[in-house]
């Protein structure tokens, strides 16, 4: 109740505004997002580098209002791929497609993901278009369709287990040898197409991921279930599927130490990091995923 309330909340650019003004809430929402520039989102990607861990580099923001904003948001994700070339970072980037106006201006943000893509493919970065809310997700499917058409065989996207159509997308884009991120969805969706229990959720990214260890391109794994990681690691064994053919993959701030520790037992972890001054909806998003979250951030706006 409260999680879908709080997804809801992030579509809100009332509540934006009101948050985003809020230096407790800012405080907050800085355990989640590296800074606000570039730059710190760099410098993060490069402190884990030296822990061993990989990134991937997220400018928040999503369903763009204006073309200039889109263009604006492809122009940062090419600086940040500069960037990653400039410090040899073991880096890709993650993308929301409204960022680029998936929605407003299909055509478009075909054209901005493509030019995305090139750039990546000569820095030799991976792409994951993020999954939206389900009105994104068959638009998001073609996109790495189209990619995979054009070439970019090194874009991907994420598809989400409370959907009732991933085990069939997953078994669509692994056809097509797209590498997949696995995770359980954040956005808030209706009986017809989500299943609504953390049970089926959870029993629906069991199949994907033993689908996608056997059978699919280097799947990412993104989670910080203890249960589903050892399912992972559980059939990563069984199908005799190597440590450096898979990846777990966990959110900028979330869970720390069980980063550290698959990386000293070899596996290989991604860190998911946000940067930028769009943070709001990407936080709420944070927050509905964990309801002790909010009462960190109660105790902060108490503090005021
Ligand atoms: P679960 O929610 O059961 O959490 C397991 C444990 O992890 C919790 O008990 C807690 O300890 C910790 N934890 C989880 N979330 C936390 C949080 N916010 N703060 C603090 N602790 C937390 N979703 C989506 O719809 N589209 C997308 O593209 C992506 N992309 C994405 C990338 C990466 C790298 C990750 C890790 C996740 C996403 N997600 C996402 C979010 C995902 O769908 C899901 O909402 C969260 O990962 C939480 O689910 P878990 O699998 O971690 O399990």
């Amino acid at each position: 109740m409260v999680s879908t309330v709080l997804a809801k909340a992030s579509e809100s650019r009332r509540l934006e505004r009101l948050v985003a003004r809020s230096r407790p809430a800012r405080a907050v929402a800085m355990r989640f997002v590296a800074g606000e520039r570039l730059e710190d989102g760099l410098d993060a990607a490069s402190a884990l580098a030296e822990r061993g861990r990989s990134t991937s580099l997220d400018f928040v923001g999503e369903r763009v209002v204006t073309e200039e904003d889109a263009r604006e948001a492809a122009a940062m994700y090419h600086r940040a791929l500069d960037g990653i070339d400039a410090r040899g970072l073991p880096a890709g980037i993650s993308v929301k497609p409204t960022q680029l106006g998936l929605l407003a201006w299909p055509a478009r943000c075909a054209e901005l993901v493509d030019g995305i893509a090139t750039r990546a493919g000569e820095v030799g970065a991976h792409v994951t278009l993020d999954m939206e809310d389900s009105g994104t997700t068959e638009a998001t499917v073609q996109l790495v369709e189209a990619c995979h058409r054009a070439g970019h065989h090194h874009v991907g996207c994420a598809l989400q287990t409370y959907l009732r159509r991933t085990e069939a997308d997953v078994v669509r884009l692994e056809g097509i040898g797209a590498s997949l991120r696995l995770c359980k969805g954040a956005y808030a969706e209706p009986a017809h197409l989500a299943y609504q229990s953390r049970r089926e959720t959870d029993a629906s990214y069991r199949r994907c991921a033993t689908r996608l260890l056997a059978h699919g391109t280097y799947p990412r794994f993104a989670t910080h279930d203890d249960a589903l990681i050892t399912h992972v690691l559980d059939e990563a064994a069984r199908l005799g599927r190597s440590a450096d053919s898979f990846e777990f993959q966990m959110l900028y701030g979330v869970r720390a130490e069980l980063q550290a520790r698959l990386v000293d037992e070899g596996f290989r972890v991604c860190v998911y990091v946000p940067f930028g001054q769009r943070w709001y909806a990407y936080f709420m998003r944070r927050l509905a995923e964990r309801p002790a979250n909010v009462l960190f951030l109660a105790r902060a706006l108490r503090g005021q």
